[in-house]
């Protein structure tokens, strides 16, 4: 059975007060049995937000990034052993936004996902093709490079402990979500992916998100999708009254 699960990411917005509020209202709120709940929250919130959300094992925390390296002289990042330190379990890794503001490659992202199972952290890996690659149609063939580059070389145990998060970035932060179908078409397509590499029931154990303009309400259409188990979602993550509506849409 696939984990359905509802991903927060913060980005870089809440300040301290907030982020206390919003993940207490989130922990402290009954989870629909079966779904799962990671909060993706800045890394100056973390302990904070491991510490509250402890209180209910259906609410998991995740950092937003990671560097690859284990330790040394790179200023201002954050290594895994540090998160690992944590307690931390869920890292969201190849956001559309490093990748396009940072200059990630899918080899960076690569040497993340290794170095992230290595510690037993789960990688939430985003892919997705920005909008001139939709409009000429060659989407599919995009994020299949997206996923041999940085996730099949993975042995199908540790494929098996990853979250992967389909975005199409022409839909991020746009208010423009994919439809139910499109988004159906992409998932099943990466799952068939997994199945030719690794067989059917690899590729039935991996929860494959939708993330893009998530709100409540498209959430319950986009979730009931076959492919779909679940969303990581951006601006509607924000605040407990948009995040839980969309919490409950699973059906
Ligand atoms: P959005 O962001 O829900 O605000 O579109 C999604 C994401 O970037 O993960």
């Amino acid at each position: 059975m696939r984990k359905k699960i509802a991903a927060g990411n913060w980005k870089m917005n809440l300040d301290k007060e907030s982020s206390i509020e919003l993940a207490k209202q989130i922990s402290e709120h009954p989870i629909p049995e079966g779904v799962h709940v990671i909060l993706g929250t800045p890394y100056v919130y973390l302990s904070k937000a491991l510490d509250i959300c402890s209180t209910n094992p259906s609410v998991d925390v995740a950092s937003q990034n990671c560097h690859q390296k284990e330790s040394g002289a790179y200023t201002g990042e954050i290594s895994i052993p540090m998160l690992d330190s944590l307690g931390l379990k869920y890292c969201i890794v190849g956001h559309s936004e490093r990748r396009e503001l940072f200059g990630e490659s899918d080899q960076v992202i690569k040497e993340k996902i290794d170095a992230l199972l290595n510690k037993n952290i789960t990688p939430i890996f985003c892919c997705g093709e920005p909008l001139n690659i939709r409009e000429d149609g060659s989407q599919n063939e995009y994020v299949s490079t997206q996923l041999d580059n940085s996730i099949f070389h993975l042995s199908s145990d540790q494929l098996e402990g990853i979250v992967i998060a389909y975005e199409p970035i022409w839909a991020i932060g746009t208010g423009k979500t994919a439809s139910p179908e499109q988004a159906q078409d992409m998932h099943a397509f990466i799952r068939s992916l997994i199945e030719d590499k690794y067989g059917a029931e690899t590729a039935d154990k991996i929860s494959i998100l939708y993330g893009g303009s998530v709100k409540p309400a498209n959430a319950k259409d986009l979730f009931s999708q076959q492919d779909v188990d679940g969303g990581l979602v951006g601006g509607a993550s924000l605040k407990s009254e948009s995040f839980i509506p969309i919490i409950e849409a699973f059906g």
